[in-house]
């Protein structure tokens, strides 16, 4: 059993196999937080002792107890309005224009299996693999009732979080905060690292110590954005990679999200996550339940690596699901970056010819495909194959392409409108804008609005009429701009502060209608790159396109940020051509492939322009790829170096059982007369011996994880490593 209830204490302790968290419902029924951290093997109330501070009030009940405060004490959901005047985690608004809430335990619910949530994509287990605890809470002077989800993944070390609230009374309530996630956390972390970027720069790691106020890492851009992810790490000043305690959370969600961290006047942290409350206002009318996303946390005391090892395993087993969850994946070609929009039919079955010839699996036909759409001032919205460029329409296209031994794949995007198109024309009130202003353009485009179902039912049947009409395995689901101009003729006046909210709902409903009815086609998620690279997205479509960015030394830092939280084989990534085409840098073809192999593989060129022995080496890397497949999306994953500061980008399969082990990187860049870099290996059997397959020598576990292995001499820049390790018998 992994959750224990003492009934008399209200006592809740959750237990997984390297962590423990703890809460109670004390005398009054408000629920305490009391611990997230190592197994501790009792309950840890007795540090919820707190002074008198001074101007933090205490609740009616508490009399002239002055030390209690819900002001300073460890909360599980606090609510606003009622004496604790930090970050809440929910306020709504009554029908007298009051904002209080004041929520007291009522009993709880233990059951074996993991709850999900209606509408919204949720980490699913087998009844014997999790555990769900649910808290009833109820505010005190009105008829909201707050249940709190907790799903325990034990041996995982995961456990996840949501709320449903429910307004029982007979007004409606206006709900202006619903966070998923309430931690207070024990005193001991000072420090947190969010993960940031910009278009061709996504998830890059920031650590900045905690201080006095609220950070916050959140987007309002209605998709979780380049900008900020909706994942943080808490950890302290000397946690390492393999040292030292972290907790991490990931939000399960695609829209604009919030995660707040208050460092208060007693130098406690709370971390609040959820919805971004700054555009949300939503009605909860007599009856009604509201639906948190769900935040998933877990807590390690080896580093961010055990972090990361636990979430991969939770995204990958526990949240992609379909047909391609675990299996191999096509190593695909795309041919945005060979032709962009000036293409037909010939040049794409030139490029699939030769890719059939050197292994590919999969051809991508990206944007431009249909309607007009020559350039990306026109033509979204129109999903019907544009017979000027491709003659003979996708049907033919895809048989010929199938008679090349390859299967066909194609580009859309969804969500997107562009004035000059017929679908605009006809529904120019799909489109999302205000009726008194000029809708804000972004890419020449506009964004349909998906609140309303007459839009999705016309997406539904135009993506589905393709599908039917030609042998398509696959589909790149593209977003390509932040949403504003918030309105929907779908609500009220009074109502559009849901809008934003019901998009992302709308997005997961047209997302489960299409991955439903086409099981057999693999989605890949996209957003101008990595810009809704998310635990949603990943509910849906198992891997994301990471980046624009196809240059091998930036995409090390991308998918360094980007492998904290999310497994090998949700990364899109690409072998693309030099100079490359964001950055005009000219980097080796194999360090190229062993960056792009840190992913789910493919390739973004135009494979006329490679010479031969370029195209022996990208058949090789082929054969390859599907040799080392499973190793790199089974296999865990560790991070040896950080590009961010170090000379080099060295990072390392490990087969779940230790045989076998791949060490890829970059070395930045040669400096005549220098000591050879060593990198020290992780995750090896220590006793065991480990032959190099370049040189065929044999060295210790113990060894390569104590003294580290030299790497590979270099010569010129980008220089690649490539170092593969077997167990000998
Ligand atoms: C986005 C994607 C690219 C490509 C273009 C097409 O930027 O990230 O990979 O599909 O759109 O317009």
């Amino acid at each position: 059993m992994s959750v224990t209830v003492n009934e008399k204490s209200k006592l809740f302790v959750i237990e997984t196999d390297n962590s423990e968290y703890q809460f109670s419902a004390d005398e009054y029924g408000v629920l305490r937080h009391l611990w997230y951290g190592e197994r501790v093997g009792m309950s840890m109330e007795y540090l919820c002792e707190y002074p008198d501070v001074g101007f933090s009030g205490n609740i009616y009940e508490a009399e002239n107890r002055r030390s209690y405060s819900l002001d300073t004490l460890p909360l599980e959901y606090p609510c606003t309005g009622t004496g604790d005047y930090r970050i809440s985690a929910v306020s709504a608004v009554h029908c007298d224009g009051s904002n209080a809430l004041d929520l007291r335990y009522s009993g709880y619910r233990l059951y074996d299996g993991k709850y999900s949530i209606e509408g919204l994509p949720a980490v699913y287990a087998d009844d014997n693999e999790a555990q769900t605890l649910e808290i009833y809470l109820k505010d005190s002077a009105s008829d909201i009732m707050v249940t709190l989800k907790y799903g325990v993944l034990p041996k995982l070390d995961i456990i996840t979080r949501s709320a449903v609230i429910e307004n029982k009374g007979e007004s409606s309530v206006i709900l202006t905060n619903a966070a998923s996630l309430c931690l207070d956390m024990p005193r001991d972390y000072n420090e947190w690292i969010h993960f940031h970027g910009r278009h061709t720069l996504e998830r890059i790691p920031e650590r900045l110590p905690l201080a006095h106020g609220i950070l916050e890492s959140s987007s309002r851009r209605g998709t979780s954005s380049h900008q900020q992810n909706p994942t943080v790490i808490l950890c302290n000043g000397e946690c390492t990679e393999t040292n030292g305690k972290c907790i991490g959370a990931m939000l399960m969600y695609s829209g604009s999200f919030s995660t707040k961290i208050e460092y208060d006047q007693l130098e406690q942290a709370r971390l609040v996550m959820g919805i971004d409350p700054e555009l949300f206002r939503w009605e909860l009318k007599s009856g009604e339940k509201f639906f948190t996303p769900e935040a998933v946390m877990s807590f390690s005391q080896n580093g961010f690596e055990k972090l990361s090892h636990n979430f991969h395993k939770t995204v990958r087993e526990h949240i992609c699901r379909g047909k391609y969850k675990l299996a191999e994946r096509p190593v695909l070609i795309n041919n945005w970056e060979a032709t962009y929009f000036d293409f037909d039919e010939n040049k794409i079955l030139n490029i699939a010819e030769q890719a059939a010839a050197l292994g590919v699996d999969l051809l991508v036909l990206d944007d431009g495909w249909f309607g007009k759409r020559n350039d990306d001032c026109s033509g979204l919205g129109d999903w019907f194959v544009n017979t000027n460029k491709i003659k003979g329409g996708l049907g033919k296209l895809a048989e010929n392409i199938k008679s090349l031994g390859m299967r066909f794949g194609l580009w859309f995007e969804p969500e997107m409108v562009s004035e000059d198109s017929e679908l605009y024309r006809t529904h120019p009130e799909w489109a999302i804008k205000i009726p008194s202003r000029y809708p804000v353009r972004s890419r020449y485009q506009l964004v349909l609005d998906i609140t309303n179902p007459d839009v999705r039912e016309y997406l539904f049947e135009s993506m589905s009429n393709i599908l039917k009409s030609a042998d398509i395995s696959y589909i790149k689901w593209d977003m390509n701009r932040s949403i504003c101009d918030w309105y929907t003729p779908c609500l009220s006046s009074e109502n559009q502060g849901e809008m934003p909210h019901r998009y992302v709902l709308g997005l997961y409903e047209l997302l489960e209608r299409l991955t439903t009815a086409f099981p057999n086609v693999l989605f890949e998620g996209c957003s101008g790159g990595g810009g809704r690279f998310d635990a949603g997205m990943l509910y849906y479509c198992p891997q994301i396109w990471c980046s624009d960015d196809t240059d091998a030394y930036e995409r090390t830092k991308i998918q360094y940020g980007t492998s904290f939280f999310y497994p090998i084989s949700a990364v899109g990534s690409h072998v693309s051509a030099v100079p490359n085409h964001q950055t005009g840098r000219i980097t080796p073809m194999e360090t190229r492939a062993v960056t792009a192999m840190a992913g789910s593989f493919g390739y973004e060129l135009d494979l006329n322009t490679l010479s031969d022995k370029e195209k022996q080496e990208v058949k090789k890397q082929i054969v390859r790829f599907k040799k080392d497949g499973s190793l790199i999306h089974n296999g865990l994953y560790y991070r040896l170096s950080d590009p961010m500061t170090d000379k080099f980008a060295v990072w390392e399969f490990v087969s779940e059982d230790r045989s076998e082990v791949l060490v890829n990187g970059i070395i930045f860049r040669t400096e005549p007369n220098c000591t050879q870099y060593i990198i020290k290996l992780r995750g090896l059997l220590p006793e065991a011996d480990y032959r190099l397959a370049e040189n065929g020598e044999v060295y210790k576990g113990s060894a390569l994880m104590n003294g580290g292995i030299l790497m590979p001499k270099s010569w010129g820049d980008y220089a690649p490593v490539d170092m593969h390790f077997t167990a000998e018998a």
